[in-house]
């Protein structure tokens, strides 16, 4: 095991030296007025700029549908006082889910759905007099699919890094075209449904090594949805102007990989001479097609989650029995900044939003500040310390702090949960979960 690093910075000076001595360079403001400029997606301007990044709670029935203990998740998240929240992955069809009890829409579930989005509506009107943006996240699991709790992957090509770690055999299937091509019908089902719920918007998902986005990385498989870049984007471009075109009302998004940071030619913008380093031309070339389709919002990400965590979740402590990096979590941080504003700069005029920064634990607003009035990002959004602090909004704009008792400490116990097939929450700061 590599060693952990503890966190052990108190203040801002603390923190831009500890990024000075490592060499990592941090996007930093402490102007908070930023988080209060009114930003406008589509028909509702908002009224700050926290979001509340999509956080898996595993806790649906195993019909899909939200529970009570769902419910009390947004609740809490509404309550917050972020103004967009992007609801979790929510698979569009049952043998994409990658646990049996994640969220699934359908046509028997909608008004479940449409009463926990208005639960969180009037409990942000009541408690913070504003209107939230609502956007839900569409997937499908694909390679990590596990329906039923038992690993059943459906793969768009072969790995040769990721095939070991998934139970992935020369026997498994690949999706084929044909498959590929009802999908979007299930997508556009789907996002039928969000819109009957009354979300404003949807995201297809194409991120964190599921379905969508192995099909961007997809250079070995053959036919349309492989190879070129045309054929690999085609599955998310189809989809996207789909929905615009058959759903005009409905805003749409993706939570889009713009590096996969897995070894070419198995991932998506990972230079070929060294995954480590990133090429963003594609993601860049892909970011530019889906405005033209009409996207109104983009979140941007990076890394797999199963695979290579450090670079999607900065964390102090690595999940049980699974390696830790010899990387200092700040590298992790600045690498997802760094990356986030590069893609927010070539596009000033798409409102983006980016997170990623929950090791840094009281100090995340001078980060999310910078990231907002330096770098131009829209929104800030925050996944884990959601878990652990869903408060913490209210306290930047009411107090301009956050308090270190309450904050995430990266502990990883979430996504052990995850890894668990466990209802997630945080281990530390919720025990009422
Ligand atoms: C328990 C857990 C569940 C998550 N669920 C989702 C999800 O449903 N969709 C998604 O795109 N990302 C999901 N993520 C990733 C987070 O949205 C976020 O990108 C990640 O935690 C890094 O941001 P942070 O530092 O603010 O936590 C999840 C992460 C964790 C730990």
């Amino acid at each position: 095991m590599f060693p952990r690093i503890p966190f052990r910075l108190k203040t801002v000076d603390d923190l831009l030296a500890e990024a000075a001595r490592i060499g990592a360079v941090l996007p930093f403001s402490d102007d908070f007025s930023v988080f209060r400029e009114p930003q406008t997606i589509g028909r509702v301007t908002l009224d700050n700029r926290f979001a509340v990044n999509p956080m898996e709670g595993f806790d649906a029935d195993e019909n899909g549908t939200p529970t009570e203990r769902s419910t009390r998740r947004y609740d809490r998240f509404a309550g917050g006082g972020a103004s967009l929240i992007w609801f979790e992955a929510t698979a569009v069809v049952p043998e994409g889910r990658s646990n049996a009890h994640q969220f699934w829409l359908h046509e028997k579930n909608v008004s479940q759905y449409a009463e926990i989005l208005a639960r969180s509506r009037r409990i942000a009107k009541e408690q913070h007099g504003h209107d939230i943006l609502a956007i839900i996240q569409l997937t499908h699991s694909g390679r990590y699919s596990k329906p039923d709790g038992r690993a059943a992957p459906i793969i768009a090509q072969y790995s040769g890094v990721l095939d070991p770690v998934t139970g992935v055999t020369p026997a498994t299937p690949l999706i084929t075209d044909d498959a590929l091509d009802y999908l979007q019908d299930d997508y556009l089902r789907a996002a039928e449904l969000a819109a009957k719920a009354g979300f404003d918007g949807v995201d297809i998902k194409s991120c964190h090594g599921y379905l969508l986005n192995e099909l961007l990385g997809s250079h070995t498989r053959s036919g349309k949805y492989g190879g070129s870049f045309e054929n690999r984007t085609r599955f998310l471009r189809t989809t996207i102007a789909r929905v615009r075109e058959e759903i005009p009302q409905l805003i749409v998004t993706s939570r889009l990989n713009v590096y996969d940071a897995v070894k070419y030619p198995w991932g998506f913008c990972s230079t070929p001479e060294d995954y480590r380093r990133w090429d963003l031309t594609e993601a860049k070339q892909l970011v530019a097609e889906i405005i033209k389709l009409g996207a109104a919002l983009l979140n941007v990400t990076i890394g797999n989650p199963y695979f290579n965590p450090h670079y999607n979740r900065p964390y102090e402590l690595a999940i049980r029995g699974a390696t830790a990096y010899n990387e200092h979590p700040l590298i992790g941080v600045s690498r997802f900044c760094e990356i986030a504003s590069e893609i927010q700069q070539a596009f000033p005029a798409l409102p983006m939003i980016t997170g990623g920064c929950a090791w840094l634990r009281h100090l995340v607003p001078y980060v999310a500040a910078g990231l907002i009035k330096n770098c131009k990002l829209a929104f800030f959004g925050q996944g884990r310390g959601a878990f652990a602090y869903p408060d913490s909004v209210r306290d930047i704009l009411a107090r301009g702090e956050m308090s270190p008792k309450k904050v995430c400490t990266t502990c990883s116990g979430c996504t052990d949960l995850m890894r668990r097939h466990q209802p997630t929450g945080c281990v530390i700061r919720d025990r009422e979960r």
